[in-house]
């Protein structure tokens, strides 16, 4: 495994974050606990959940299950490890019981540490721009936070350059603790964020953690386009969120993406699935990529990347895809 700092922060990270959203729903609590601990023995030393999750639960009232698996889990290795999670999902039927005004974010993190069953959290995140809220609102709340030592640093996912770059302009002008991280939805076939994001995180020295690095496991390789799965991130056993993400990733063009892709990683003796890791952990810019898995041998391949180094011709083949 390697290692980095989180931005300018003092925050050590593996540069593979395990993420948690599976944990409780599609991946129960055994095998999410087998995930974490062969993460753990790879060397992760970071761990992105969110209060909402489990992600694709038919109602809320199983909000926050996953931050109770992984907060079992930590019990007596808590300091072992960097946890990040995020606020601004609904947590209940109460209409206010979600972004980021301040009376949300103070039950929020109160919420969070409670079923993490710690007193701190390392990272705490706004899981989306919430714009309903005055930004300066979210932000000194955030700071409250932080100066309360309930959470180190703050960090912000789902967000545009522009507005983030508000944020950071806000924090600075009324002296309150900044964004140190950004959490955006980053693979080989979505790239959005380098068109104005990361050169802006660079800028402001902001560590970056992308999401969704294999496309919910389009960019295994797994899927046929003929055949609707049965299970998964790609089916209805993941309710409303499946359709989205057959809308991001389900489409002509990324299937003949993965055919061609898959040609490089044959040639490199590696899985697509190590490649797509890898291909991230090349970019300067970013941090620790967020793994997913919803079982345990999932993760090898994913960990595996940690120990491949793309040249600069794998690189420029892959831009030309
Ligand atoms: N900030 C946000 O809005 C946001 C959004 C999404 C995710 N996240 C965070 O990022 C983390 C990772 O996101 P993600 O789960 O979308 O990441 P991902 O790595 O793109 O997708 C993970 C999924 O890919 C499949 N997969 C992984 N390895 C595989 C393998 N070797 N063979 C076959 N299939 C494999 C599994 O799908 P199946 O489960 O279908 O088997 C797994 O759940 C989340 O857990 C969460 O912490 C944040």
């Amino acid at each position: 495994m390697q290692y980095t700092t989180l931005g300018n922060t003092d925050l050590e990270v593996s540069r593979i974050c395990l993420g948690t959203m599976t944990f409780g729903k599609q991946t129960g609590e055994d095998e999410a606990s087998r995930i974490l601990d062969a993460a753990s023995s790879a060397g992760v030393t970071f761990i992105d959940t969110a209060d909402g999750y489990p992600m694709g639960m038919p109602d809320l009232s199983r909000a926050g299950l996953t931050e109770k698996v992984v907060g079992r889990w930590l019990k007596g290795k808590r300091d072992r490890f960097i946890i990040a999670t995020k606020a601004g999902a609904q947590m209940s039927d109460d209409p206010e019981d979600q972004g980021g005004s301040r009376k949300h974010l103070l039950d929020a993190i109160d919420g969070s540490l409670r079923r993490l069953d710690t007193d701190y959290v390392d990272l705490y995140q706004m899981h989306f721009d919430d714009l309903a809220t005055p930004l300066e609102e979210t932000l000194r709340a955030l700071d409250e936070i932080v100066t309360s030592g309930k959470a180190r640093y703050i960090g912000v996912s789902n967000i545009g350059a522009e507005r983030l770059a508000e944020a950071l302009a806000i924090s600075d002008r009324l002296g309150l603790a900044r964004y140190v991280s950004v959490q955006p939805r980053y693979n080989l076939i979505y790239r959005d964020a380098e068109r104005d994001l990361l050169p802006l995180a660079k800028t402001e020295h902001l560590g970056v953690i992308p999401y969704n690095p294999l496309a919910g496991g389009f960019l295994t390789n797994r899927y046929r386009s003929s055949d609707a799965p049965a299970t998964g991130r790609f089916s209805a056993e993941i309710g409303r969120f499946a359709t989205m993400y057959r809308e991001r990733y389900w489409n002509d063009s990324a299937f003949r993406f993965v055919e061609r892709a898959q040609r490089i990683a044959d040639n490199l003796n590696v899985t697509l699935t190590t490649l797509a890791i890898a291909w991230l952990l090349s970019k300067p810019a970013v941090t620790a990529p967020i793994v997913g898995a919803s079982k345990v041998e999932q993760l090898t391949d994913s960990l595996k990347a940690a120990d491949v180094q793309l040249d600069a011709g794998i690189l420029a083949q892959l831009d030309e895809l």
